[in-house]
């Protein structure tokens, strides 16, 4: 069996060494992948949105097998091209990915279906924008329509905040053109539980839920990032949140989808928000979340390729998927000054004894040495009977994983430590 998969972080680091633990792969490759995961896959510089590339290479290499882990490429249709010809995927298709690529497509569908998230407004017009936010209360949450690499949201606390958002992305341009259309929408407050879940349209089967750390500094302060570490499972997601989470979100949600003739397959990614009035919707994701896949996909015990295919040939309600009951918790590793500016080049030592996985988000390899080569450079991941020794194996492994100017946050897990306690 030949596989690929598209996509170059650690996201997708932890999905290739997942899949190798299935024996039925002969060869697996990584498009364009990075020097951190050569060491499991080959990895060849085809970018993840070459669309082009990437079904030449598939068609090349007689590919069996294509994940397609990023949002780019499945917002422009990566899935329906290889499909097209022949090679089976896991992800959703372009109309299927809009719940992603669309926040204002996202708002709607929850509206008309009744699934519960903040209240909001769509403007396409600045000054109609403007004269809403006059009466509108603060804080207040802007978000750019299309996709904005998780930039796209911004939280006014303020009139004059607000206005400068909603001008830098309708009148500025901030985000291209994916802020010409704009949400904004009601504040909501609680605490945060990712939900990544395998869907072929008709059963969703939710993973390990987990929580990630997405600003910059310790005590959740500082500038948002793509994600400085995850823990899971989420102490807030009890069995009652669960529940109504899958009458309430999961199920109402892949039942829209396939009601408006877009059937979702692949992951979908639950953002939620637990507020006073129960579980809602802050995002909507069509792939697997980044950090929350190096903390839930290790805890996977069934073979993620047997998944996945269920997914694809649409009867994953005859596949079993089971969890470890064990707890994770990935540390990311960052270059000092990320998410602004930062230095590059640094050479990376992991011991080959350490007691944890690495998956590495960026570097590239240069005579046979890593080098960091992005902002976020590498998630260290350890498991543990439980939250505590998870993250005490975690931060232990770290002290041993070096490079110059390596940031990262040193709280990981409290918020969660804290909420077991309550
Ligand atoms: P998103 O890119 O949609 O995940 O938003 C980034 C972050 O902004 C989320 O993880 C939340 O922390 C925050 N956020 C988004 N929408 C809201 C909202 N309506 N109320 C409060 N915080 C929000
Ligand atoms: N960790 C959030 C995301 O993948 O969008």
């Amino acid at each position: 069996m030949k596989v690929l998969v598209v996509g170059g972080g650690g996201r997708e680091h932890a999905i290739v060494k997942k899949l190798k633990e299935n024996k039925t792969i002969t060869e697996l490759y990584c498009l364009p992948g990075n020097g951190g995961i050569a060491r499991d896959a080959v990895c060849v510089s085809i970018a993840a949105t070459d669309l082009d590339g990437i079904v030449s290479f598939a068609q090349e290499r007689k590919i069996d097998y294509a994940v397609v882990a990023p949002d780019d490429p499945l917002a422009l249709g990566a899935v329906d091209r290889l499909e097209a010809v022949g090679v089976k995927c896991f992800g959703p298709r372009k109309n299927a990915a809009v719940i992603e690529a669309s926040k204002v497509f996202a708002k709607d569908l929850m509206k008309r279906y009744g699934i519960p998230t903040a209240r909001y407004e769509t403007f396409d017009r600045l000054d109609a924008a403007l004269a809403y936010l006059q009466s509108a209360p603060m804080p207040t949450v802007i978000k750019a329509d299309g996709l904005a690499l998780g930039k796209g949201v911004i939280i006014a606390q303020t009139l004059s905040e607000a206005e400068d958002a909603v001008r830098s992305m309708m009148a500025d341009k901030r985000f291209g053109k994916s802020g010409e259309r704009i949400v904004i929408e009601e504040f909501l407050e609680g605490p945060e539980i990712s939900v990544l879940s395998f869907t072929d349209g008709k059963t969703i089967v939710p993973m390990v839920s987990s929580m990630d750390h997405k600003r910059a500094g310790d005590g959740d302060v500082g500038p948002n990032t793509g994600g400085m570490g995850t823990v899971a499972p989420n102490p807030y997601y009890t069995p009652d949140v669960a529940k109504r989470c899958m009458d309430e979100i999961f199920l109402p949600t892949i039942r829209a989808m396939a009601q408006e003739g877009r059937a979702f397959k692949g992951c979908l990614y639950f953002g939620l928000m637990l507020t006073k009035d129960g579980p809602k919707v802050i995002e909507y994701n069509c792939r697997f979340g980044d950090p929350e896949t190096q903390v839930v996909l290790p805890l996977l015990e069934s073979d993620l390729l047997t998944v996945m295919q269920a997914v694809t040939e649409e009867r994953l309600d005859e596949c079993p998927v089971r969890f470890s009951d064990a707890s994770a918790a990935c540390v990311i590793m960052a270059s000092m000054g990320y998410p602004g500016a930062y230095e590059k080049g640094f050479p990376i030592t992991i011991p080959a004894d350490l007691d944890a996985e690495v998956y590495i988000a960026g570097a590239k390899e240069k005579d046979g040495c890593l080098l960091t080569a992005g902002g976020r450079v590498l998630g260290v991941t350890a498991l543990g009977k439980n939250l505590p020794e998870a993250l005490d194996r975690a931060y232990e492994a770290v002290r041993h994983v070096q490079f110059d100017n390596a940031y990262y946050r040193r709280d990981i897990g409290a918020r969660a430590l804290a909420a077991k306690e309550v």
